[in-house]
């Protein structure tokens, strides 16, 4: 939630945050703004809106500034307005700010009788006050960060100008991430890798509660009790092209379109003499011998992968798996006892209750496997390991090639945990098989495209939709649902197909399309039964199914046939054909695909 990018060097600084900011802006699209040092102070430019808003303000001005910093929002205090974007100044301090500062009231009260005035309602500004309150005591930038981050609770990344220190940028974080980048003409402060991959790879990740300073090419770094730091520098294996939309209309679409080269890259280096492997990932071999429970936590697309996995390691490994929206199981105290492990998986690693969800089940002595996209992000590094998946960086909101690596690993962990169980080793071997065939069977799906498209087009004027299905289909529908919510804002529930006549079914008037999933060759005579249920309601039914399955053509409206592979690889084939439902029904809508309103990629707040 919100980007954050700071730069000094040899280059434009308005230049490099505009750049940058384009390449946040999938963190937060609000509002935008920036600070940059010209000759003896700063200036403050910002606007409500996108960033063509703040490029209007900005004109053709600004460009000889070799210092500042910027930042684009996704609003959590106060509305989207002009005042209440970043940049926000206080005194002798110029600051952005990526979190939520907690105690924002209590610390305004205080600095009011200090003669603080506030025009915004934000808590950032609030830190800002803080920070110079701090700065106007002891006249050193590094001494009031710190005396300033032992007052703030809550989560933060800022980038800070100190009036006193022209063209010297600062950045701190604890629990929102930040990294610190150099090129050959200055050094940068970011949120995120893809704000500056334009310019340069090589970057440091920050720790909790570390400093940094930039001046030009030279960074400096402290830990959060002020010590100095030396970091190790990486270089980033994502390039810019990744990054970027590559001909493509849309970044959703680009993604869904890499979701066979993700698979593959996800998957075969796990891979030894045909069967899962994990030891170059640093997980002991047999780990799973003595887990009698695993505990899944995660949220929104990641929540529902962890379904898809719990079906998966239960049948397979017969291994109990509990599952749990990360923001619910971190307030209801968890029944979890010995000889059990936890998986979170998020694509940012950066999700706030996904990561609080991670150190619950440290402290209460569970050991976390984490499956995140996102080299080095919290969730990464917190985790006791950390299993990658490669789909490269995605940048839509709306999550496609994620979602498929992360079932992908579901599949690689099912088999593995099935070997540490005593499960025969041909039968795993077979399922190992069948993985790498229905991977290779996802670009027939892109193949549909069109067709599947041209019913996307028809939920144009949709007010209200229901994504039906059994089993692994019930846990695939809930993610087509959410996903066209998500980016088309059709009203969309997902009911598990037996559960309809329950109540749902009411809801159920002529013409409702209803998305039927039917995979489940086990499921199917059940299936049918319900979509008849609503058929005779008066349902539009729109029927997805598998090449080879019994579906009677009267059961439906529409058909859309994917190829042929056991039920219980069908999510990597399905979530294809749903990406594209939502997608397609987001362009006749005349949506922001990429952008949609209300969310961000990366959700860093409670
Ligand atoms: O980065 P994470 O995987 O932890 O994100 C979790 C959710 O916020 C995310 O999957 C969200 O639901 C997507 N926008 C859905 O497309």
């Amino acid at each position: 939630m919100c980007g954050i990018i700071g730069y000094s060097g040899e280059r434009s600084a308005c230049s490099v945050c505009l750049t940058a900011l384009a390449n946040l802006e999938y963190r937060g699209y609000d509002s935008a703004g920036v600070a940059l040092w010209e000759g003896d102070t700063v200036q403050v430019i910002k606007a409500q809106g996108r960033l063509s808003c703040l490029r209007e303000r900005l004109g053709q001005g600004h460009g000889a500034s070799r210092c500042g910093i910027g930042h684009t929002r996704w609003a959590t205090h106060g509305s989207p307005t002009d005042i209440n974007s970043h940049p926000h100044r206080q005194g002798r301090v110029t600051l952005v700010h990526n979190g939520i500062i907690e105690n924002y009231l209590e610390l305004r009260a205080e600095l009011e009788t200090l003669g603080y005035r506030f025009v915004s309602e934000t808590d950032s500004e609030i830190a800002a006050a803080l920070i110079d309150s701090c700065y106007v005591r002891s006249g050193s930038p590094l001494e009031a960060i710190g005396a300033a981050m032992e007052r703030l609770e809550g989560s933060y990344a800022f980038a800070i100008l100190f009036d006193g220190e022209p063209g010297v940028v600062y950045g701190v974080r604890k629990g929102s991430p930040l990294i610190a980048a150099v090129d050959d003409t200055g050094c940068f402060l970011a949120s995120d890798l893809p704000a500056v991959l334009g310019y340069t790879r090589e970057h440091y990740l920050l720790g909790e509660g570390e400093v940094v300073r930039g001046e030009g090419t030279q960074v400096c770094f402290w830990d959060r009790e002020l010590r100095p730091l030396s970091k190790k520098r990486i270089t980033a294996e994502w390039s810019m092209e990744e990054a970027q939309k590559g001909g493509y209309d849309y970044f959703m679409l680009k993604e869904i379109h890499e979701q066979p080269r993700a698979l593959r890259d996800t998957v075969l280096p796990r891979l030894r003499d045909g069967l899962p492997d994990f030891t170059a990932d640093g997980l002991p071999e047999g780990f799973f011998r003595n887990i009698r429970k695993l505990n899944i936590a995660a949220c929104g697309t990641a929540l529902y992968c962890g379904m898809v996995g719990k079906a998966l390691i239960e049948r397979l490994a017969r291994i109990p798996v509990e599952v749990d929206m990360a923001s619910e199981l971190r307030y209801r105290n968890p029944i979890l006892g010995e000889n059990e492990a936890a998986v979170i998986i998020s694509q940012s690693g950066e999700t706030a209750d996904s990561l609080a969800a991670l150190r619950l089940f440290k402290e209460r002595g569970i050991p976390v496997i984490a499956i995140v996209n996102v080299v080095g992000s919290s969730i990464a590094r917190e985790a006791d390991y950390c299993l990658y998946t490669y789909a490269g960086p995605e940048i839509a909101v709306a999550s496609t090639k994620a979602y498929s690596v992360q079932v992908a690993m579901m599949y690689l962990l099912a088999i593995l945990a099935a070997g540490d169980k005593g499960v025969e080793e041909a039968a795993r071997r077979s399922e190992t098989a069948d993985l790498l065939r229905v991977i290779s069977l996802t670009p027939r799906v892109l193949e549909m495209y069109d067709q599947i498209g041209r019913y996307a087009a028809t939920l144009r004027d949709a007010h209200s939709l229901f994504y039906i299905g059994r089993g692994l289909d019930y846990s695939l529908a809930m993610e087509g649902a959410l996903k066209l919510k998500e980016i088309s804002y059709i009203h969309c529930e997902a009911y598990a197909a037996g559960e309809l006549k329950h109540g749902t079914i009411s809801l159920i008037t002529e013409g409702t399309p209803v998305i039927a999933l039917a995979t489940q060759a086990d499921l199917l005579p059940k299936t049918l039964s319900n979509i008849r249920e609503v058929k005779a309601r008066g349902a539009r039914v729109l029927l997805v199914t598998m090449e080879g399955l019994p579906v009677d053509d009267t059961a439906c409206d529409e058909k859309i046939v994917l190829p042929a592979v056991d039920g219980r690889f069908a999510p990597l084939l399905l979530v294809i054909a749903l990406q594209i439902i939502a997608l397609n029904a987001a362009i006749v809508r005349g949506c922001d695909v990429d952008k949609p309103r209300n969310l961000a990629k990366s959700v860093t707040v409670e």
